[in-house]
């Protein structure tokens, strides 16, 4: 079994990990203790970690205890998922990505993804995460008691509403309307941990409620999970890899511009949603819309 060295990140999320040799496939204990490491702490931090493709692909499925699909749908040029502003084709190239979890409009959840520093120049813009697990679990009375049993509202990107006049808000186009309906405070389906699952960039509404009223509690709940306080920030260099919980956490990055530093990251989604497999959205600044 490997030594593995964990240290925590933040008081209740995260853990930056050293001592792991990447090889396919990890014994049975290395790979028990990063599982239970990953369900405790959602987000594991590997730095100046020197690793393919392959390996990448199968951590991200290990630590959810899923067989991965034979075939990687990413594992060509054509379809590699990179997040880059400056790969022709990239995920993302540019701007503001405001709160979200991926495709918090699809029934079947993605429940992890990793992004991987091909090419960092520096100062690279930081990826930033908040826990809404422990959102829920520190919820005040009163906006648990409005949220209970309630019904939210998942759209692609509601960014240009959210976007607050900040021209630099990236939004994401995609040629249907796929939407979805999810219980408020939502079961994860592996740790059983109660989330409060709505956020900035696709909720869209709390079903059966006024407008006005949907509105204003909705912009509670993410004045709540969006605390300062309670954000990460991961600084990247150059072969981090950054493997966390979809579900119970939720990302953002402030602007990343073209003309700026290299910020080549390679994505995987684990398990990628059928609904992602065969196309991209388009991207445009909120400035733009
Ligand atoms: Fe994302």
């Amino acid at each position: 079994m490997a030594e593995l060295v964990v240290r925590e990140l933040t008081p209740t999320f995260g853990a930056e990990i050293t001592g792991l040799a990447p090889s396919i496939p990890l014994d049975d204990e290395t790979l028990r203790r990063l599982r239970e490491l990953f369900d405790e702490k959602s987000l594991l931090v590997f730095r100046d970690f020197h690793i393919d493709r392959a390996f990448q692909y199968y951590l991200s499925y290990a630590l959810i205890g899923k067989e991965p699909p034979a075939q990687d749908p990413t594992n060509n040029p054509k379809r590699e998922s990179l997040i880059s502003n400056k790969e022709k084709g990239a995920i993302a190239p540019f701007g503001r990505l405001l709160w979200h979890s991926d495709m918090m409009w699809c029934e079947d959840a993605c429940e992890l993804l990793s992004l991987y520093g091909l090419d960092v120049g520096q100062p690279a813009p930081p990826t930033l995460f908040v826990s809404a697990a422990q959102a829920w679990k520190t919820l005040p009375a009163d906006l648990r008691a409005r949220v209970e049993g309630r019904i939210a509202e998942h759209v692609h990107d509601i960014s240009y509403e959210r976007s607050g006049g900040d021209t630099d808000v990236l939004t994401a186009k995609f040629d249907d309307d796929d939407c979805t309906r999810l219980p408020v405070a939502r079961r994860h389906p592996r740790t059983g941990q109660t989330l409060l699952y709505v956020c900035q960039q696709m909720t869209s509404a709390i079903a059966d409620m006024p407008k006005a009223e949907s509105d204003e509690l909705l912009e509670a709940l993410f004045q709540h999970l969006y605390d300062p306080q309670n954000v990460f920030e991961h600084a990247w260099r150059k072969n981090d890899l950054v493997i966390w919980d979809n579900l119970a956490l939720q990302h953002a990055r402030p602007n990343v511009q073209v003309e700026g530093p290299s910020r080549t990251l390679r994505k995987t989604f684990a398990p990628m949603p059928d609904s992602l497999k065969t196309r991209l959205p388009q991207f445009a600044n909120a400035g733009a819309v």
